[in-house]
């Protein structure tokens, strides 16, 4: 074997992690070096936290000891990718799993924690407002994109991301920020709010955080698609931005 060849997919633009845990420490490291190049130029960070499981184990060591005196906190504005149309306390909501694994332990303003609110009954009306908390933070002119410096993303085994499910209508729309859309196959079967991939597409950096053999089977597909329709995950490809494959060996060890 040629030992200048990478012995990984080049697709994913990094070797996989040995396991989830170092798959973490390679994201808390990539997002302590965005927050402190920031800190630099004296400007805030715009992040769009992933949600689902995968994450949490990031979050949990960026509020650790070992990362979370190095980063400046309250240059930091968080936002979500996508939320799970349920109260910000239940066992199934993004915004709750962040808030306990890192937002309640580092020194975050409020108000710089914007949660997707999902308190209305009205869904559409939360989008909206979804939509106009970002036009207020990154003050945006009618139709402008919202540039985030990180969108942290996750892949769901049928090959989703964010709340983008395979087949639904919000995979299509470019002329909203956020929009709300029935569940996808996978659980749980709740309503969802999620960033449009516009949104996605516009930033800066784009990382998905992938772990575990039940991964592998998606991330084939996500990478490398046979004939057909692409699969939401496929259609992240930052215009002027950056997108990285954070992932450990179960999931890509076996990509061909
Ligand atoms: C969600 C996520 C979703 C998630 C994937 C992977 O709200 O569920 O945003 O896109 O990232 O389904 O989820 P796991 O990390 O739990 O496998």
């Amino acid at each position: 074997m040629d030992p200048t060849q990478p012995t990984y997919d080049p697709l994913l633009g990094a070797p996989p992690a040995a396991d989830a845990a170092a798959l973490a420490r390679q994201a808390a490291d990539l997002f302590t070096t965005l927050a402190s190049a920031a800190a630099q130029e004296y400007r805030s960070l715009s992040v769009a936290l992933g949600g689902g499981s995968t994450p949490k184990a990031l979050y949990e060591l960026l509020a650790s000891a070992a990362y979370r005196e190095r980063i400046q906190w309250p240059l930091i504005h968080f936002f979500w990718g996508d939320e799970r149309y349920v109260p910000a306390d239940h066992a199934d909501s993004n915004y709750r799993m962040a808030y306990e694994a890192l937002l309640a332990r580092v020194p975050v303003p409020a108000a710089n924690i914007h949660r997707m609110a999902t308190d209305s009954p009205d869904e559409e009306a939360a989008a909206r407002a979804a939509e106009a908390d970002l036009r207020d933070h990154f003050k945006l002119q009618p139709g402008q994109l919202p540039r985030f410096d990180l969108i942290l993303l996750g892949l769901g085994d049928d090959g989703h991301t964010a709340s983008l499910f395979p087949g639904q209508p919000a995979v299509e729309v470019t002329d909203r920020l956020v929009v709300a859309t029935p569940p996808g196959r996978l659980p749980p079967p709740v309503d969802r709010l999620t960033l449009t991939l516009p949104v996605i597409n516009h930033a800066a950096h784009v990382v998905f955080l992938v772990a575990g053999a039940g991964k592998a089977a998606a991330l084939q597909g996500v990478l490398h698609p046979v004939a057909g329709a692409a699969l939401p995950a496929s259609r992240v490809h930052p215009t002027a931005g950056t997108l990285r494959w954070l992932t450990d060996q179960a999931a890509a060890g076996s990509l061909r």
